[in-house]
């Protein structure tokens, strides 16, 4: 169930964090084919859908908001808990019925739960046309008109090299502000729990000039904030060598460039763009990376650090090659070099195999510790293929993993709080990004650490850069008024 608390949606057990949906905007179209894309998990999923959205342009094929219109439905999908599965097939099940009435309605399944299930899709799922993995996007139009000749078509091959590089995605959703641009894919880390290397495959990492050029697009274009992507931003690395062994073109960049190193290059582009990224690896992140944080303004203080867990002897199982005292210490450094006032979020799991009561309680402990301002919380989902379902047992009851995970979300609930309130009195820049859900007489934005804040909108623009001094909160946002 999803809580909805003053505009911020608080995870509950059967909340899947990355399972919001968003429907593509209308673009032009040529050939008269019109594309509805819905995307379910992840940033890089929803990164993705703009790359296969202008993909799919250049065939002439135009993108709608109302899937009635569509010729072509295209779900871009998740597999990190078994919930993010169930809520695809139930999707395809409404699709069906409209089907009925269209017949000739193409559908297709991207993603990872594409990746996943491969050439199963189509017998599982009578519906399904179409089935893409996140590596085989280029080849849509080909696979589009397989289908058109009567055949099904199924392309999941997974590549080494692909990073869409030279691909400029079609902004979907957008509020003109704030964008995403995806700087690595893949993961190389085996997270015992996790589905992610099976579905999205080797880690690569993408030109960092093709990045700065499509931050500086995004500048040109009014976008004032960026938000760089990967499963593991911190092991970004691009070298001359790897470029040549990719056989992409040639870069203009001949140094090996490091997160660290691209952060500064995408700092510069501006310091009116701001810079977000996502996600931090506890056992990458390194102290370059805080001060090149520390050294531009114009990067954002905030640090997603999924500890998953306070115990050690619970992330060994995990895999996750850190222990509680190293994320400790990484989180010292966090606080040493930008201070109390960088925000700092989670993910974390309960119920994980074999977690005692006693562990999880250092879970909770952790959370007293490092005083996350958000957390994304789940208990545990065991996915067919990874580590732990083959070497570990699901032992937890669900009812023990439900209520642990009761726990931290109010725990989470509780600190949430107390950070907000000690920004009660300060002055805030917000990047404005457009009306409060609730009422068009106010205006929201975020500040640096990523907080929400809400302030009368007083002619102000979306895309302003505004001072508001806090004077409420709750557990989830802040409001406070404009300082001229
Ligand atoms: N690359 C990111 C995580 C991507 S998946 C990282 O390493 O932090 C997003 C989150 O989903 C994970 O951080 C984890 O908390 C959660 N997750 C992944 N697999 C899960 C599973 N099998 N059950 C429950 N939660 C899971
Ligand atoms: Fe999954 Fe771990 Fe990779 Fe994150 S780092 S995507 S949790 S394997
Ligand atoms: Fe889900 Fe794939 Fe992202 S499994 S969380 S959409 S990488």
């Amino acid at each position: 169930m999803k809580e909805v608390i003053n505009d911020i949606e608080i995870l509950s057990e059967d909340a899947n964090a990355c399972e919001t949906i968003k429907i593509s905007q209308d673009t032009d179209s040529s050939s008269g084919k019109k594309l509805y894309i819905e995307s379910y998990g992840c940033q890089m999923n929803f990164s993705d859908s703009e790359i296969v959205s202008s993909i799919m342009n250049k065939e002439g094929v135009g993108t709608t908001s109302k899937i009635e219109d569509a010729d072509i439905v295209f779900l871009n999908t998740c597999s990190i808990r078994e919930k993010a599965e169930i809520t695809v097939r139930r999707r395809l099940n409404q699709i069906n019925a409209l089907k009925k009435h269209k017949p000739e309605l193409m559908v297709g399944v991207l993603g990872c739960m594409a990746e996943r299930l491969k050439s199963k899709l189509l017998d599982e799922e009578k519906i399904v046309d179409l089935v893409a993995g996140p590596d085989a996007y280029r080849d849509l139009p080909g696979l589009v008109k397989e289908v058109e000749s009567g055949q099904k078509a199924v392309n999941t091959f997974l590549s080494r090299e692909e990073t869409y590089a030279d691909i400029s995605p079609v902004r979907l959703n957008s509020n003109g502000v704030t964008a995403m641009i995806s700087i690595m894919r893949g993961c190389d880390n085996m997270c015992s729990f996790c589905v992610v290397p099976f579905t999205r495959g080797r880690e690569r990492s993408r030109d960092p000039h093709s990045i700065v050029a499509e931050a500086q697009d995004l500048f040109d274009k009014g976008y004032k904030e960026v938000t760089l992507l990967g499963q593991n931003v911190d092991s970004y690395k691009w070298s001359p060598q790897e470029n040549n062994k990719a056989k992409l073109e040639k870069s203009e960049v001949e140094e090996i460039v490091n997160f660290a190193d691209l952060l500064e290059m995408v700092a510069l582009v501006s310091p009116y763009l701001r810079i977000r990224f996502s996600t931090s690896h506890p056992k990458d992140i390194t102290d370059d990376v805080l001060y090149t944080m520390k050294k531009y303004n114009n990067i954002c203080k905030n640090i997603h650090l999924p500890a998953q867990s306070g115990n050690s002897r619970v992330l060994d199982l995990m895999n996750r090659t850190y222990d509680r005292e190293w994320y400790i210490k990484k989180v010292d450094a966090i606080r040493n070099i930008l201070g109390e006032e960088c925000g700092i979020s989670s993910d974390m799991i309960t119920g994980f195999c074999t977690e005692t009561e006693e562990e999880h309680r250092e879970t909770l402990s952790l959370m007293d510790y490092v005083k996350y301002d958000f957390s994304y919380m789940f208990y545990y989902s065991e996915r067919p293929g990874t580590l732990a379902e083959k070497k570990l047992k699901d032992d937890i009851p669900l009812e023990i993993k439900k209520r642990r995970l009761g726990e931290i979300i109010d725990k989470q609930q509780q600190i949430s709080l107390e950070r907000n309130k000690l920004d009660i009195g300060k002055i805030h820049q917000v990047l404005v990004e457009g009306f409060s859900k609730r009422s068009k007489e106010q205006m929201q934005g975020r500040n640096s650490a990523n907080k929400v804040i809400i302030f009368p909108a007083n002619g102000i623009k979306k895309g302003d850069f505004v001072n508001v001094k806090v004077n409420e909160c709750t557990t989830a946002t802040l409001f406070g008024e404009i300082i001229k």
